[in-house]
């Protein structure tokens, strides 16, 4: 696979302003995060103090659902949507070890990310990263040239990710689902889950931190109501054991240790394409 296609432009790394993927690679356990990311997640751990457990918790669902898909559905196609730093096990790494001829499309638009993705990804015959918004639905139908062949079933994750991207216009969470799957054949899927509160306070505080620290490149943290809107789309029919906190969704015995507290969530789970 060719690598950087229409990379022509970039935003340059900022350090100075926490970046919800560097927050993140520092609440797993990475070092690919700054002073500002590190001090934004203290502040973040005041509101709710088992945001590493939560995080960890989502990584392990990832892992698993990816396996998952690539195991009882033969799937061996993947776009992950706002795929993170690379970190222990990425989708392609999870997938291939299933399927060695699984092709994955990466899909995020934090210049650290692209970074570490393309060194990460530099020679690789089956995963590429892709520069994009993930409302930019053209944008990455044309990245996936020659790498995903949407006339064959494909997963497409959301994971963790549409709490960054804001209610409005076409770039609504359920907007962005919807034109996905009307790109995707049956037998596809889609995976979603994103941050969830039932306590306005936590919600209004977190939404506040995260907008204020990243610049307004953040959505907001919804209700599990919300979530279950995102899956009620025409073709779309969600799989057993349904939508609940990524905690438990098919958990085995190498998930990570629960929230003690559970402030906020990851809520969301696996829907067939028909
Ligand atoms: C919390 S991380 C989740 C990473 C990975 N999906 C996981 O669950 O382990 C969210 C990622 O989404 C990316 N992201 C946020 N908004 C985005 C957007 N509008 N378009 C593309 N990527 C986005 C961020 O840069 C970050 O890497």
């Amino acid at each position: 696979m060719k690598q950087n296609e229409g990379d022509e432009w970039q935003e340059p790394i900022d350090r100075s302003r926490p970046s919800a993927a560097r927050m993140y690679d520092f609440l797993l356990g990475g070092n690919r995060n700054y002073h500002a990311d590190r001090r934004a997640v203290e502040e973040l751990l005041k509101t709710v103090p088992s945001s590493r457990e939560l995080a960890l918790n989502n990584r392990a669902f990832l892992i698993r659902i990816t396996r998952y898909i690539a195991q009882a559905y033969g799937i061996r196609q993947f776009i992950d949507h706002g795929s993170g730093l690379p970190t222990q096990r990425n989708v392609h790494e999870v997938a291939e070890a299933v399927h060695p001829d699984a092709r994955v499309l990466y899909v995020d638009n934090d210049p650290m990310v692209l970074a570490y993705g393309r060194a990460l990804l530099d020679e690789s015959p089956s995963a590429v990263i892709l520069n994009a918004d993930i409302a930019d639905t053209d944008r990455i139908v044309d990245g996936l040239q020659g790498r995903i062949d949407l006339s064959q079933p494909v997963a497409a994750l959301f994971v963790s990710v549409l709490h960054c991207v804001p209610d409005r216009d076409n770039g609504d969470p359920k907007a962005i689902v919807q034109r996905t799957v009307d790109l995707l054949v049956p037998g596809s899927v889609v995976v979603v889950c994103q941050l969830v509160s039932d306590d306005p306070d936590v919600s209004d505080k977190v939404t506040s931190q995260m907008q204020e620290d990243t610049g307004g490149k953040w959505g907001r943290v919804r209700t599990e109501a919300d979530v279950h809107r995102y899956f009620d789309i025409d073709r779309l029919v969600v799989e057993p054991p349904g939508l609940m906190d990524v905690t438990d969704w098919r958990r085995d015995d190498q998930a990570p240790a629960r929230q003690e507290t559970r402030e906020m969530w990851e809520f969301g789970g696996l829907a067939r394409v028909v």
